[in-house]
């Protein structure tokens, strides 16, 4: 790799390394909050958006330059790698995304298509290509999957919900059905994050989103094996930041070495802000990630700056620290407190 990107504040503290500065990025930096993104989004919908190298390009990159963030994300979203396995994939306004046909049975997983997201999802690839021309020479770009619960929670919804009843019906009932669909899952999520490190990217995020929705028993028989599984497979090529919410109970599990946690150990870990910053550390993490609570970015600026600094505060004298949110940004979020929060990370604790 190259040096100014291996020696970058973010890839510095993804290694658990001694940086001079915090380096931060925020989950869903490049959203509706922001005029720039709002006016690209009105020429397409949002899959045409992910689809369209060029805008998506321009989306990441504007992000980035506008609150000169430490690293790039990717513009893509969690949900269209379900589209070429044979689900039908939309976003409603305001309301999210919206699988039409979801899986409830055996058969539909048994009917499930496995194409090399290579060939796929080439647009991803073209849109990995731009950014990175575009990007600084030492500003890293982050890849990004969902964790196999999460998507199949999502592709068994069929969109966002609050109490998962058919996912759980489904994992509980029906077991082996559960470990084909997460078997399944797997194989794609760890082909499309080796096919994004081979277009270019320099780190990827497991998001688990909803996995905080199961028992730690539960997270530990139906959830975890899988997460291990695809750590296993990209860890040692770049770094990986595994986040969920509501993952208090269950992150020690990711790193108890009596589950056999050595080989698939995050780089990262990402914080939500129910949980204190320190646990991260605590639970034997050399990086951690978080964890501003993103509401906090609506109250006056003075209020947001004193919230950062309870946030650098719990940091202190670790290292390894990335600045973030404890979740993504929220639409309306005001862009000049978003900025003055990068600012102020940046300047660090004053003694
Ligand atoms: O800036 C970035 O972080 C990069 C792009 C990114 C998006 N989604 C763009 C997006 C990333 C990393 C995601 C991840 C994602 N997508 C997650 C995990 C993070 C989390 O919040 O837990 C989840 C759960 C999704 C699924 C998803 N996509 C939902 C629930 C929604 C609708 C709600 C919402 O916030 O709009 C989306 C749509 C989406 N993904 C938008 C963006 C910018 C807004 C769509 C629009 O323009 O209308």
């Amino acid at each position: 790799m190259d040096q100014r990107l291996h020696n970058s504040y973010f890839l510095k503290a993804c290694r658990g390394e001694r940086a001079d500065r915090t380096p931060v990025w925020l989950m869903r930096q490049a959203g509706r909050y922001m005029p720039e993104y709002r006016a690209i989004r009105a020429k397409t919908t949002f899959l045409g958006l992910c689809k369209t190298p060029e805008l998506a390009a321009q989306v990441t990159l504007d992000a980035q330059r506008i609150l000169g963030v430490d690293a790039a994300i990717l513009f893509a979203d969690l949900l269209p790698i379900l589209e070429p396995m044979g689900f039908k994939l939309t976003y409603e306004e305001g309301e999210g995304p919206k699988i039409h046909n979801p899986l409830r049975t055996a058969a539909d997983i048994g009917a499930l298509k496995a194409p090399d997201p290579r060939q796929s999802m080439p647009f991803v690839g073209g849109a990995i290509d731009l950014i990175r021309r575009g990007l600084p020479g030492d500003i890293p770009l982050i890849g990004f999957a969902g964790a196999p619960f999460t998507l199949a929670a999502y592709a068994i919804e069929g969109g966002g919900s609050k109490n998962h009843i058919h996912t759980k019906s489904l994992m509980l009932g029906d077991p082996g059905a559960w470990r084909a669909l997460m078997q399944h899952f797997t194989r794609q999520i760890t082909d499309y994050l080796l096919a994004q490190i081979e277009w270019g990217v320099q780190a990827v995020q497991l998001f688990d989103s909803w996995v905080g929705c199961l028992s730690p028993a539960d997270y530990r028989e139906h959830a975890l094996p899988w997460v291990k599984q695809v750590i296993a497979a990209v860890k040692g090529k770049v770094p990986v930041i595994y986040f969920g919410t509501g993952t208090a109970t269950l992150l020690p599990l990711v790193f108890d070495p009596a589950l056999g946690a050595q080989d698939t150990q995050p780089d990262v870990v990402g914080i939500d802000w129910h949980t204190p910053l320190q646990r991260g550390w605590e639970i034997g993490a050399k990086a951690v990630q978080g964890n501003l609570d993103p509401v906090c970015l609506f109250a006056p600026r003075q209020a947001v700056l004193h919230k950062a600094a309870e946030v650098l505060e719990a940091a202190k004298g670790r290292t390894g620290h990335i600045f973030n949110l404890g979740h993504g940004i929220l639409p309306n979020t005001p862009v000049d407190n978003v900025r003055a929060l990068v600012d102020f990370v940046h300047a660090g604790l004053q003694a």
